[in-house]
């Protein structure tokens, strides 16, 4: 049997396409492998979001060339947003590569690597009409939790982010195919799904938006938990906000990206929102759900930001108290609006990043420590590093592992947490 190994960067979009293109070359005969050395192809799915990212993937090409030279015949392709964003350029600088192929096309991955097959380079970039999730293989899961794609696209064009280039147009997935598709994944003996979009709450596959979805898959049995990600906080309807008040199982938890807390920086990234229109966002989501944890996006070094807008950034993170949250310095990327304009200096912006970053590790650390003496209910979903122990999430989405059954996969179990570890809380099943 011929053996795939798949390499994936970036969101969690980009892991659920890594996992449905495995899916769709195990239907081809190649069996998953997690060494590169004894893979007949190797796929690198890709980010092009920051530029490190995105260099990443032609170092990673170079690595392959003892394989190569050892094992002619092994098949390079690329798919992934850098595929998407770089298409030929792919192939002028790594002419070791196969086959490159974007997130809207690796449906016909059996096809374009027939064409490989008979000695052709393939590139494949194209955004076709038609649902690719419609063409893929039906999902044999046996993990408790799964994720399932229900938008795709950005229309917002932030002033720093390929995203509205690489995936396209914000695009909808219709309503019944997303239910059946959580109907057969709850059957499998999925409990807890997370509805992934580039702006989950645009969704508009039916009249009600994503409260009607979430509200929807609620109905269906043995799933317990709905989570979806990323939303925009120009999206958040009076209808999701309800929802969390209102419907059990959607998890206490909401990453909601801001990027900056001060109004000049946030015009000039085109955000569309003010500082105060997230704070009274964020009043409102906890008004209906007390113990809602957020999570968020940060850029700091972002072209003219000053200290004085930095230290806006900071005063809206301690205003906020968030329970985690991402950081990154500013990346240049080509084509965007923000790479024309004069940047920070990097050691302004990468002090800035560690200034931010000690806040929102402090966030985190109260958030989790604040768990310690509570019992909260853990979906275990696979055995832990220590022999014996299992491990799963809390509804908020830590992770929690104690010393039980692997009979506890797929369950959720009350759990009374004893200590806050570095990575994760541990306690006692009650
Ligand atoms: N659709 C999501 C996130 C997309 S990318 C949203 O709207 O929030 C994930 C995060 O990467 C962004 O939220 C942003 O914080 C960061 N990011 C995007 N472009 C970047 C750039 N050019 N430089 C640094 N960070 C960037
Ligand atoms: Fe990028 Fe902004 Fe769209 Fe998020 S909303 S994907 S940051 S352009
Ligand atoms: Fe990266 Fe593309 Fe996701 S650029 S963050 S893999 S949408």
């Amino acid at each position: 049997m011929p053996k795939l190994f798949v390499k994936t960067y970036g969101c969690q979009m980009n892991v659920h396409d890594g996992e449905r293109m495995a899916e769709l070359l195990a239907g081809q005969g190649y069996e998953a492998t997690d060494k590169p050395e004894d893979a007949d192809m190797v796929l690198l799915n890709t980010c092009h979001i920051r530029e490190k990212a995105a260099e990443k993937v032609y170092s990673d090409i170079g690595r392959l060339r003892p394989l190569r030279a050892a094992k002619p015949d092994l098949r390079i392709a690329v798919a992934g947003c850098v595929a998407q964003a770089e298409g030929e350029e792919i192939l002028a600088r790594a002419p070791m590569v196969d086959l490159v192929v974007g997130p809207q096309s690796y449906h016909n991955l059996p096809a374009l690597m027939a064409r490989v097959a008979k000695g052709e380079k393939v590139v494949e970039t194209e955004f076709p009409a038609e649902d690719k999730f419609d063409h893929l293989p039906a999902r044999r899961l046996r993990a408790p939790t799964a994720f399932l794609t229900v938008q795709e696209g950005c229309d917002k064009f932030c002033a720093f982010c390929v995203v509205p280039y690489t995936r396209g147009a914000e695009v909808s997935r219709p309503l019944a195919r997303i239910v059946a598709e959580a109907r057969a994944l709850a059957e499998q003996g999925v409990r807890e799904i997370t509805l992934l979009g580039q702006n989950v709450n645009a969704w508009h596959g039916a009249e009600g938006g994503l409260a009607m979805l979430v509200r929807e898959l609620a109905g269906l049995e043995g799933l317990a938990r709905i989570r979806y990600t990323t939303s925009h906080p120009n999206d958040m309807d009076d209808a999701l906000i309800a929802a969390h008040g209102e419907e059990p199982k959607l998890m206490p938890f909401l990453h909601l990206p801001v990027q900056s807390g001060s109004d000049r920086v946030l015009k000039a990234m085109n955000r569309k929102h003010r500082a105060a229109d997230y704070l009274r966002l964020v009043g409102r989501l906890r008004a209906a759900r007390p113990d809602l944890l957020l999570s968020s996006d940060f850029i700091v070094g972002f072209p003219g930001e000053t200290e004085e807008d930095f230290a806006a950034t900071l005063a809206l993170v301690e205003e906020v108290r968030f329970g985690s949250a991402y950081s990154f310095a500013y990346s240049s990327r080509p084509g965007t609006p923000a790479a024309e304009r004069p940047g920070v200096d990097p050691e302004v912006a990468h002090d800035r990043l560690l200034r931010l970053q000690a806040v929102i590790t402090r966030q985190q650390r109260e958030a989790q420590e604040a768990t310690v003496g509570r019992v909260l209910p853990v979906l275990f979903e696979k055995p832990g590093r220590v022999p014996g122990q299992m491990t799963g999430k809390s509804e908020h989405l830590m992770a929690v592992s104690v010393m039980g059954p692997e009979s506890w996969r797929g369950k959720i179990v009350p759990v009374r947490i004893t200590a806050a570890l570095t990575n994760s809380l541990t306690g006692e099943a009650v």
